[in-house]
């Protein structure tokens, strides 16, 4: 059966970079003899320029009909004083898709260990964290939230606000994959402080009764900033809220060096409603450099292994595509994020990247 994905390109350099992990589907298509059909829709600022709307029904309709999703980045300064802003269709697709797990690998590669931000001797036994972030819920969508006037002062306001069904299912979704891995889940919290982090970690140690196999650890968050700089090695997957995974995964990744490899994936309960993954580079839209063809596209390409893998079964399929990433790089082929102190070679560009990458499958 011909797997249908959506393609979602988005803002910035979103577009270049998922146009070279179209390149790489078609290069796993011809590889393993599969069919994959696909179609794009917009989001993001791109949307908002096209129709008003960050997130057009028609944008929802399609990646709900579709296997996988893979998208770009969304977001820009063209539209940060407007009244619709690109990242609520980033934020809307999440919940429409209802893509509660958010999963973040940071991974040093041997090939880019001299990238790390950290000094040599704090990376050199390896970092390969899994940060499972829940996606849908937390400080981003509770309510109530907004703006008011008391008293003559204006106030602004959030809600941190879970419930037990939502933190259950995402700790679910992080004792499984440590399962697969190093069995070791350390949750990340503030309880000692906020009542909605006590819920948190009642209810993750009541999950882990399932999961004896694994390890299970607690930290408060700010330690945990703290430890992913002073020893990243000892984590295994790290699982935590909403707006404590958006800061400490893009913490994990400044550690690997190079946000532009880092994939993703977002997940619903596929397992149970089978609703599709979507698939997007951690990094962001980076209009700085967009349109230049100076993006990695790695990231993208990795998140394509990433679907492969996670949506269609298709282990053998990713590996091929990491390899061949790993084996690009192993060549001396360099973005002009990849480059490291004294380095003088020439940079490969967005679209050579990609080529080089499909040439090897
Ligand atoms: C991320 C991004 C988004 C988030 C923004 C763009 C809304 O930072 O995916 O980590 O905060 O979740
Ligand atoms: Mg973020």
């Amino acid at each position: 059966m011909k797997k249908h994905i959506v393609l979602l390109p988005g803002d910035g350099i979103g577009p270049e970079v998922v146009a070279q992990g179209l390149k790489i589907l078609r290069a796993v298509e011809k590889k393993f003899a599969l069919s994959f059909s696909v179609e794009e829709a917009l989001i993001g600022g791109a949307a908002i320029d096209a129709s008003g709307d960050p997130l057009p029904p028609g944008t929802v309709e399609v990646c709900k009909k579709a296997d996988a999703v893979l998208l770009g980045a969304v977001g820009g300064p063209k539209w940060d004083k407007g009244k619709q802003r690109p990242e609520a269709g980033l934020l809307g697709i999440r919940k429409a898709l209802n893509l509660f797990a958010n999963l973040r690998p940071a991974t040093v590669f041997p090939e880019l260990a001299e990238l790390s931000a950290l000094r040599a001797d704090r990376v050199e036994k390896g970092v390969d964290i899994l940060v499972v972030r829940e996606l849908t819920g937390d400080v981003y969508f509770g309510r109530p939230a907004g703006e008011e006037t008391r008293d003559g002062l204006r106030y602004a306001f959030n809600n941190m606000i879970y419930n037990e069904y939502e933190i259950r299912r995402i700790a679910r979704v992080a004792f499984s994959a440590a399962r697969a891995r190093g069995k070791r889940v350390c949750s990340v919290d503030k309880s000692n402080v906020l009542n909605v982090s006590r819920l948190w970690r009642a209810v993750v140690e009541e999950t882990h009764k399932d999961y004896p196999d694994v390890a299970l650890s607690h930290m408060y968050v700010d330690n945990c900033a703290m430890q992913i700089i002073i020893n990243p090695t000892q984590f295994d997957v790290i699982v935590t809220g909403n707006l404590f995974g958006d800061i400490l995964s893009d913490e994990a990744a400044a550690v690997t060096g190079s946000l532009g490899m880092l994939p993703s994936a977002s997940l619903s309960g596929a397992a149970e409603d089978g609703g599709p993954g979507l698939y997007e580079p951690v990094h962001g839209s980076a209009p700085d450099i967009a349109g230049q063809d100076k993006a990695n596209p790695l990231a993208a390409i990795l998140s394509v292994a990433m679907m492969l893998r996670m949506t269609f079964g298709l282990g053998e399929a990713a590996q091929t595509v990491e390899e061949a990433v790993r084996a690009v790089l192993r060549e001396g082929r360099r973005s002009a994020d990849l480059i490291g102190p004294g380095w003088k070679g020439e940079i490969t560009g967005c679209a050579q990247f990609g080529d080089l990458v499909a040439a090897k499958i």
